[in-house]
């Protein structure tokens, strides 16, 4: 197909988007003199160029390995023509961030907006990895809309503890429960420590990073095949060249992220993360990407696409298997090809094929089922996800119940309420707290609104009182987030939230919850009138909070609820062709 429109007539390389002195040649000639100042030729300041989102940190593990990604970009870049031109923006280290990686997720996607749009690129090339920032980056393209390709940093490699395999971060948290419950010891626990994460690249299991990069490529924004190569193998430096080669040939071309992120590909990625088993951050990044584009994803939607999507992969956190294995067991090629009769075959990707097209080159490549099921025998016949409404979450909550143990799917519970992240560290593992295994942990004023931002802090922890006695998993419901590693019966993003003002913020220790994941319903049995009283007696416990200035006050007045992606209300693209003249 042709990939060229009229944009062959627009400026091209250092001659696009000039800065304004009201003299057009005197700055492209101030242009070049200081892009000389660099050592380049005039000849290679002829040439196309393509930016590269560089976005290593010293605060961001993940992305160790990006400078040698880098230069394999920049051969593929020259190789094919083109000026390769990296350019920094915002990174984000998720454990490294206070109050949480979410927070800075739409400012790193201002950002990359912002820096792809100001500067003289004709096409850009996006790395990214670690959990916020592959969302981030494809949100700012999809709103600056020049040709984009985005390369993921690939998972890291899994270590050892004695005869144990370990990877990031499921198993942080598995040893770390059993060091809670005192299965483990404090010199274990350290030795432990030094063995989760020893490579370059992401999360080891089927997280946040790994569920996006699989997005990523499902959308079409990446090259086939690339989600789940390990960071640390040379097939990645091999997919970074190709990646910097296939950047120079969308120059001119329509291939722009609006063509490649339609409502067709946003439900093949709803289908596929489904069949992962994946993170539900992923939701509220898909919807938020999407959002950017004018494309909205229902929860309701989402249910109707769970019931009918099987989960293909048997990978940590809900299964046996860690990103490597995936890899080499056919990765993202295999599910999809599983998954065919499924998916939209119709969407173009940015290779220029579509998806159906792709999938019919690939026909004969490898499965190890043990990993990647057949659809005809999959890990279970129903999608990880399922959303959940009631009267405790009007306008939905999230469970993953691929992770989480179904005896507790029908039932209700008695509610022990923790009114914020502070009461809860200070409570839970109080031996006096009133608390057994049928009871409801409840946290409030951790949602999008609240002070902390919306950490990954479902997972709330098992009182350690009964961890020791040996529970496991109980029902807990939150307005936060919960890793893409953890597991549990945890109800997450119930929204509004409690900061908001939400129904979350009425409940009392005490008070009845009914849980049906069968009837995709989570209610608080309080009558109205009870709860009317609460209201007009300010007995909510809602932590609003309203900065005077900054980022912080940006975030605050405008970021909106999760089913609309936490993204900014100014950001999405039906409020941005609002504000146009
Ligand atoms: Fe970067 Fe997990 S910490 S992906």
């Amino acid at each position: 197909m042709s990939n060229k429109n009229d944009q062959d007539e627009k400026p091209k390389g250092l001659e696009n988007g000039l800065t304004n002195y009201g003299d057009a040649g005197f700055a492209v000639y101030l242009r070049r003199s200081f892009a000389k100042s660099m050592g380049f030729s005039r000849e290679m300041l002829a040439r196309p160029i393509v930016g590269i989102a560089f976005t290593p940190s010293g605060f961001n593990n993940c992305h160790r390995h990006f400078p040698e990604l880098l230069e394999a970009i920049k051969r593929g870049v020259i190789a094919r023509g083109g000026l390769p031109i990296e350019f920094p923006t915002v990174s984000l280290g998720e454990v490294f961030l206070n109050p949480t990686s979410l927070f800075y997720r739409n400012l790193m996607s201002m950002d990359t907006e912002e820096m792809i749009r100001a500067q003289p690129m004709d096409a850009v090339v996006l790395m990214g990895g670690c959990d916020k920032t592959v969302p981030a980056q494809l949100m700012g393209a999809a709103s600056a809309d020049r040709p984009a390709i985005q390369i993921v940093a690939g998972p890291m490699m899994t270590g050892t503890y004695k005869t144990e395999r370990l990877g990031a971060c499921t198993d942080c948290r598995r040893f770390w429960g059993k060091y809670r419950a005192g299965e483990v010891s404090g010199e274990e626990i350290q030795a432990i420590e030094s063995g989760l994460a020893t490579t370059a690249g992401t999360c080891a299991v089927m997280g946040t990073a790994s569920t996006m990069a699989c997005i990523a490529e499902t959308l079409g924004m990446t090259l086939p095949g690339t989600a789940a190569i390990p960071a640390v193998h040379a097939d990645r430096l091999r997919a970074a060249e190709l990646t910097g080669m296939r950047a120079v040939d969308l120059i001119g071309s329509d291939l722009t992220p609006s063509r490649i992120i339609t409502e067709s590909a946003v439900e093949n990625a709803m289908r596929v993360l489904l069949a992962l088993g994946g993170s539900t951050n992923a939701i509220i990044h898909l919807t938020a990407i999407a959002g950017r584009l004018g494309l909205k994803v229902s929860l309701e939607r989402m249910n109707a696409i769970s019931d009918e999507t099987p989960v293909l992969v048997n990978l940590k956190p809900t299964g046996a298997h860690y990103m490597e294995d995936f890899f080499a067991a056919g990765g993202m090629s295999a599910v999809l090809r599983e998954l065919a009769p499924l998916l939209n075959l119709d969407c173009v990707t940015v290779t220029g094929e579509t998806l159906g097209e792709r999938i019919t080159a690939e026909r004969d490549g490898w499965i190890n089922t043990d990993v990647i099921a057949r659809f005809d025998t999959p890990v279970e016949p129903v999608g990880g996800l399922v959303a959940l409404f009631g009267s405790l979450a009007p306008n939905g909550a999230i469970l993953k119940r691929s992770a989480a143990d179904k005896t507790l799917f029908e039932r209700q519970g008695r509610a022990i309420v923790f009114a914020s992240l502070d009461d809860l560290a200070e409570r839970i593992d109080d031996p006096d707290l009133d608390v057994s295994a049928d009871d409801f942990l409840v946290l409030q004023n951790a949602g999008p609104k609240s002070p902390s931002g919306m950490p990954e802090s479902g997972y709330l922890p098992i009182p350690e009182k009964l961890a020791r006695a040996g529970v496991k998993d109980m029902v807990r419901i939150s307005d936060a987030r919960m890793s893409g590693t953890a597991f549990g019966t945890i109800v997450l993003h119930v929204s509004p939230d409690a900061a908001s003002g939400g129904p979350l913020s009425l409940v009392k220790t005490g008070d009845r919850i009914r849980l049906s994941v069968n009837e995709r319903r989570i209610d608080l049995l309080v009558d109205e009138a009870e709860l009317d009283r609460r209201r007009s007696a300010g007995e909510a416990a809602s932590a609003a909070v309203q900065p005077a200035r900054g980022y912080q006050k940006l975030y605050y007045d405008s970021v909106l609820q999760a089913e609309d992606g936490c993204d900014f209300d100014f950001l999405t693209s039906e409020r941005a062709s609002r504000s146009k003249p």
